[in-house]
């Protein structure tokens, strides 16, 4: 099925944007933190064109699914809550949306932490700035991206996913401020690349995973330590005296920050990969968001000669890991470690470097 079986028509336009995987810097960005995510290859690509009747239509090749929706209607609480979420944005800061027919394809994991919901606000953003001549630049989609996801998909999320979506390449590392929006690239430490791996447990963030009880959790400690937010922390003692579970999301964040900004530092692959180790135990530790398989998937890379450091990457409760290791040895590393994940009882899925099916 492409655009034309569907819709009967043409498209006028087309846009893509990737998804990212974060290399340090977790469940920082809602504390008005440090984050240094980079893209992924995998992208979500939009067609769109102009409907024939009074609806929007909506197709996802994934899902093989078409949805219709008019202006007035509640947003079904699908994929096409992204998509509706940014469109009723969008009519809200004064940009007039015709009905239109839309198409979407995307090879970003759904549910491996891999941002799939920020590639797909993204794409229909570029798209429809395209077929509108909307003149919003990438850090206002971002933005828009972000609030989209809190309004109509129900996660109460930080703006790490949609500016490294609008923002982020793949060659680079995108060292974000959460707070200024400043932003740079960096280059990843000399002689390594990155490998992602799937633990196979799926997450849906928004429903009732826990991730919006972390934030709620952080912003009550931010309060009890009377700073505006865990950002404005630095020196990690001043956390011990909370109760729990105050002291431990905030020792989390307090030190994840810290990390982060080591790592600006042009550090050497050992050290860095010292940081993401570390950043793995305080996810698992302190901030309760790993499971025992991704605990196993973290552990097996950790152990494999010429893995730098792994961890838990993205919301976390399932999801994926991601690994520094040696340039040129992903592939033989991500064979080792998922024959050693599979013998662990668990199954697991390269998902960077791209394998070709
Ligand atoms: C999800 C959210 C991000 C961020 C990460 C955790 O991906 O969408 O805003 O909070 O979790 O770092």
């Amino acid at each position: 099925m492409n655009f034309q079986r569907v819709f009967g028509t043409l498209p006028k336009t087309k846009a893509s944007a990737p998804g990212r995987v974060n290399l340090l810097g977790e469940h920082t960005d809602y504390n008005d933190g440090f984050v240094l995510p980079t893209a992924i290859p995998q992208r979500t690509t939009v067609q769109i064109g102009f409907s024939n009747d009074k609806l929007h239509h909506f197709y996802s090749a994934e899902y093989d699914e078409l949805i219709n929706v008019s202006d007035e209607d509640t947003i079904p609480q699908k994929f096409v809550s992204y998509i509706c979420g940014c469109m009723r944005l969008l009519e809200k800061e004064g940009y007039k949306i015709p009905p239109i027919n839309l198409y979407i394809t995307s090879n970003v994991p759904i549910g491996a932490g891999l941002s799939s919901s920020a590639a797909l606000e993204i794409a229909t953003l570029r798209g429809l700035r395209a077929l509108l001549n909307i003149p919003l630049d990438d850090l206002r989609l971002a933005q828009i991206g972000q609030l989209a996801e809190i309004r109509y998909a129900g996660l109460n999320c930080g703006i790490m996913d949609q500016m490294a979506s609008s923002l982020a390449d793949t060659d680079t590392m995108l060292f974000l401020d959460t707070r200024t929006l400043n932003r740079r690239p960096l280059p990843f430490p000399t002689g390594t690349e990155i490998l992602v791996i799937d633990s196979g447990e799926s997450h849906n963030l928004a429903a009732g995973s826990g991730y919006n009880q972390r934030r709620a959790e952080c912003e009550e400690a931010a309060k009890r330590l009377g700073v505006k937010a865990l950002r404005d922390i630095a020196n990690p003692q001043a956390v011990e005296a909370l109760p729990e579970p105050f002291n431990k999301r905030a020792r989390h964040v307090v030190s994840e920050n810290n990390r982060v900004l080591e790592a600006l530092k042009s550090l050497p692959a050992e050290r860095f990969g010292q940081l993401m180790n570390d950043s793995h135990a305080s996810q698992r530790d302190d901030y309760e968001v790993s499971t025992p398989a991704v605990d196993a998937l973290a552990s097996i890379l950790q152990q494999i000669r010429g893995v730098f450091g792994a961890r838990l990457t993205g919301g976390g409760f399932g999801g994926a890991c991601v690994a520094l290791v040696e340039s040129g040895k992903a592939a033989g590393i991500a064979l080792e470690a998922i024959a050693r994940y599979q013998r662990a009882g668990y199954t697991g899925r390269v998902l960077v470097p791209e394998v070709k099916n």
